[in-house]
Parts: C-alpha cells; structure tokens; sequence
C-alpha cells in the first residue's frame, strides 16, 4: 500500500481546493508513523514581488512556501522519510513530464530514492487521475508503480456489480469476450471515460487500448462528438422518418467509399454483414457464401462459422443454435490462401453468391493481407460472377479514410461499415453498386429494415467523428503512434526473452505470443494464451486496458500520447519479465 484511504482523500481534496494552482505535498514515514505535510503554493505572492526572478511559466507553476520547507526539514532530522511526494497538474493527465522527472533527479541521481512520486490531474477543479511513479534503481528510470498500490481499495464496488449482474445478465455481460472468460479473473466495471482513460467503478484509472473495440477513433468523449450528441438530443431523440442528417451521413461515407454508390444505415456491424450478404444472395439467386477462418462478421447465423473474436477465444467454430442447413451454405477457407480460394471457385463457383473478408483481419488478432490476397480475391469473385464483399466494420475510416479499400487499391462489389461511422454509438452501414443495391427494398425484393436505423444521435456522433477525421490529416499520426507503440511492446518482448510476433496496420495491432509469423487463424491459435492471460493482469495492474483475449486487436486512438504509448511500453516491459 503507497498511500492510506484518508492520505489519498485529503490529497484530492487539496488538489481540488488549489485549482487552477498546482499543489503540493509531502507524505512522511517513521517505522509505522506517517505525517501528511500539505504544502502551500506561494507562486502567486512570489510573482506579484518579483515577476522576473519568479515568472509564471508551465515550468515554474510551483514554489513552496519556505515555512513547509523548514517543517519537512526538521522531520526529517527526526528520522522521517518521505515516502510520498505527490504534485498536481491542472487541465493535463497524470504524467510524471520530462520537468517532474528532472526535478526529481539531482545530478541524475533521484533526490529521494525511495520516494513514490504521485501525480494528480485536476479538471475544472474535479480531479480525473492519479498516477504513481518509483525509481527504478535497476534500470535507472522512474516506472509507473502499481495502480492498485496507490488506491488501496480493493476492486469491491466492480465484485458487486458483477454478482447483481450475474443474476439478470448471462455471465453478467452484454456481449460474451467483457465477461474475462479467456484471461481469468473478474471484468472491471467501468464509471466513465475520457480520452485515452477510461475509469472502473472502484475510481481506479487505465489508459485503454479497447477503445469500445473500434469505433473510438477519437478517443473517449471528445467534446465534438459530445456536443453533437447534446445538440441532436434535445431536438429529439428519433423520428422513425427520414432526415438531412442521414443523407449527410451517407454522402460523407460514398465521397470516402466510391463504391458504395447507394448506402443503407442500420444500427450494427452485424446488421450491416446480415444485410449486405442477403443482397448478394438476393441480386445473384445463388445461395453459397464464403469466408475466411477466423474472420468474424457478426453473429448472424450464416456467418458464425469459423468465426475469430468470441468465437475464436473460446474454441466453438460454430454457434449451437445455427441450424446445420444453414451453414452448410457457407464454405469456410483459411485466410491469406489464394490457391484455396482459386481451387474453390474453380469447383462450386456458379454457386456461390458472395465472398466476405475483413481485408485487414482484425477478429482473430491484426493479421494483414498479403500482398495480391485482396486483388486476387477480387479477380476470382469476378471471374465466377460472385461479389466481393469487403466488411470494414473495423477498418473503415481506420486504416484510412476511405479504409483498407483505399490502402490496398481494391475496390469490392459491396462493403460494410460499422462502429467509426457510429462515433461510438450504434451504426452501421453495407452499401455498394448502385445495379446490386437497387434489390433493396423499397427498391427492390429485398427485405431490409430498421426501427432505429439511421437514429439522429448516432448520426449526429458520426457524422461529428468522420468531420474531424476528413482532411486525413489524423492518419499520419495513427500511423507514428501505432509505430511507436509497437517499437515499445517489440522492446518489452526482446528484454523479456519471449517468442513475439507482433501484426500491425497503422493504429490496430495485436502481439501475439508465439513466434510467429502469424498469417492465418491457424498461426494464430499457436500463440501462449496462458502467458497472455498473466500479461494481460500484469497490464491491468499496472493501468492499462488491453483487450481480455488474445485474439482481438489493440487501438491507438488519437488522444493517446507519446507519453502513455511510453507509459503502456514501460508497462508492458514489466508485465513480459514476470509473464515469461
Ligand atoms: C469485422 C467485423 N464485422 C462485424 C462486426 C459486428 O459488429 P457489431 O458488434 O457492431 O454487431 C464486428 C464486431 O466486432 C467486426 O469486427
């Protein structure tokens, strides 16, 4: 334990009580006897003296007044230590900065080697995160010390939500891979988010790289996104009638897609590949679909076949439920393997309706296509008139703007959109050529409809999302913060001495624990899914939010700094060396 419930309530109280000033203070043991020094921040008399010898500078936020001097002084001569040292930063995460780290060194070595440094970020005077760093006497760097060290708490408000959720909710969850099932332990609650951070309910803070599995591009609540929410709210919350915002949404998505020259919104990812693949079924009267292993597009029955994700982590390649008949219909092929697809079509091609594909897969972990994968499925699917369906559930507006299609320069016959599109709130979206598209109803024979679809806050969310996202300019930055991330987790894995293979695309990746190279679902199942599991409660103690299985991707968002790609590396280094 770093600090005691009461320590870590007055500090929050002070550091609240001082905004917008930085505060300060110190926490002092002798033996088993602690002394909390608060101390005063006399910036503001110091510079009203003298504003030259004191400027108000980001680095000079700060001086203590010499009275708190002379009382840490003489507990010192007492024989206290200090044991805790902890500053606040105003309208700024909880990162121990470059200057904290500085000020904390005197000639390089630390001023008070076994000290805990805790940093407390303070928004509109509420504070939203603390942190807690040690001096790592080995590696001659300050490292994050555990958050669960700093809140003494145990996780029991998350334990008691998970027994009341466990009695109404099937595994006490809302979708099966929350429920922790692959890597042990219990799911945290989660309170509230904010950028790169999201909270549990126990109050204790991670920096996530789940990011609602996709969609939050952006980060957790940016003010854009929430202002458009807000604003489409109060006019109302849906019509079950058409809007501007809905042909403004669609627009928005055909100028980044051109090949979706008509689109259907609708409220999932699984909506939009249930949809997208009955008109294929539809428009080409042909009843077979393929798909890759590992690749998962929703739970609709045809397409909970040798599916990753859930699927994929607790080893049922099909859903009991889906009648057999069904799936009879859709042929599965491994991943990355065009002569399989070639020799398929070549036998059963004028049967077969659509092929669907994650062009970057991302549901049995990152895998990306190979090259000439995505245009050789589009040359075949042509050849035998089937068409190609591309689901960038994940990858749209991910990858890129207008998604792995724009990257890899091929174009399908139909596409799927999901969670970006939505902001975080329910969307999705299948649309494509206009002479396939035109089977759907009203247009034409195929069914297809949506209480909610096309919902005017989900629309607003979106719509706010893919405008902060269209001068592309955010992709550079996806790409340096996604590289930076995986340099940091390579380094971890190189020190810790274990088989990594890590696949990334831009801001998704997933590091596999094996030794790869990992090109299909099958490489993928050779990763050490026990050793992720301790790794993943290694992060999770050490404040970062990973995905509970290792077979999903990570998401760089663009909240997230250099700093906490740094602090997850640090982390993650920590987490490989006791995993190994
Ligand atoms: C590639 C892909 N397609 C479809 C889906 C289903 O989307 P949803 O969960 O919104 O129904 C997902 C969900 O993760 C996905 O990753």
């Amino acid at each position: 334990m770093l600090i005691t419930r009461e320590e870590l309530a007055a500090i929050k109280e002070q550091a609240a009580a001082e905004y917008p000033n930085e505060c300060c203070g110190v926490i002092l043991a002798r033996g088993a006897e602690r002394r909390h020094v608060p101390c005063r921040n006399v910036q503001d008399q110091m510079h009203a003296r003298d504003p030259i010898t004191f400027p108000r500078t980001a680095r000079n936020a700060y001086y203590m007044d010499p009275i708190d001097a002379l009382r840490l002084n003489r507990l010192a001569d007492e024989g206290f230590a200090f044991a805790v040292i902890y500053h606040s930063h105003p309208n700024a995460g909880a990162y121990f900065s470059e200057t904290d780290r500085g000020q904390a060194l005197i000639k390089g070595e630390p001023a008070y080697p076994g000290a805990v440094y805790v940093v407390v970020s303070v928004v509109g005077r509420e504070v939203k995160a603390l942190a807690a760093y040690r001096w790592n006497a080995e590696r001659r760097v300050f490292d994050r010390a555990d958050t669960g060290d700093l809140d003494p708490a145990e996780p029991a408000v998350s334990r008691r939500l998970l027994a009341a959720a466990e009695r109404r909710i099937p595994g006490g969850v809302n979708s099966p891979v929350r429920a922790f099932r692959s890597v042990g332990g219990e799911p945290r609650f989660v309170a509230r988010a904010e950028g790169a951070r999201l909270w549990d309910a126990d109050g204790r803070a991670y920096l996530d790289f789940v990011g609602s599995w996709g969609p939050l591009v952006l980060g957790h609540a940016p003010r854009a996104v929430v202002e458009a929410v807000t604003a489409a709210a109060a006019g109302g919350t849906s019509y079950g009638a058409p809007t501007r915002q809905e042909v403004e949404l669609a627009e928005a998505i055909a100028t980044a897609y051109p090949s979706m020259e008509l689109v259907r919104l609708v409220s999932s990812g699984t909506e939009a590949a249930m949809s997208a693949i009955r008109v294929a079924r539809g428009a080409t009267g042909r009843d077979l679909l393929v798909k890759f292993d590992g690749c998962y597009h929703g739970h609709a029955d045809s397409l909970l076949v040798k599916a990753g994700s859930g699927g994929a982590t607790f080893g049922i390649p099909d859903s009991r439920g889906v009648p057999s008949a069904l799936a009879a219909l859709t042929l599965t092929l491994p991943f990355n393997d065009l002569e399989a697809v070639r020799a398929l079509f070549g036998a059963r091609g004028s049967e077969i309706a659509a092929l669907i594909v994650e062009p970057v897969a991302g549901n049995m972990g990152v895998v990306a296509p190979a090259p000439g994968f995505l245009a050789g499925l589009r040359e075949v699917t042509a050849q035998h008139g089937a068409l190609l369906i591309f689901d960038e559930v994940i990858t749209g507006f991910r990858v890129a703007y207008g998604g792995a299609q724009e990257l890899y320069g091929v174009r399908p016959d139909l596409t799927c959109l999901g969670k970006i599109i939505g902001g975080g709130l329910p969307v999705g979206a299948y649309g494509g050529r206009r002479d396939v598209m035109d089977h759907v109803a009203p247009l034409g024979g195929v069914y297809q409809a949506g209480t909610l679809s096309g919902n005017p806050l989900a629309v607003a969310a979106g719509l706010a999302t893919l405008r902060a996202l269209e001068d592309r300019k955010a992709y550079a930055r996806l790409e340096a913060l996604g590289a930076r991330l995986e340099r940091g987790l390579r380094d971890a894995a190189d020190k810790a001495g274990i088989p990594f293979a890590l696949n990334r695309v831009g801001s998704m990746l997933t590091g596999f624990f094996c030794a790869g190279p990992v090109r299909d679902y099958a490489d993928a199942k050779t990763a050490d899914t026990a050793r992720y599991a301790r790794f993943y409660h290694g992060m999770l103690d050490r404040g970062v939010y990973l995905a509970p299985s290792q077979f999903e991707a990570a998401f760089v968002s663009l909240a997230h700094g250099e700093d906490d790609l740094d602090h997850a590396a640090r982390a993650a280094a920590d987490a490989m060396a006791a995993a190994v």
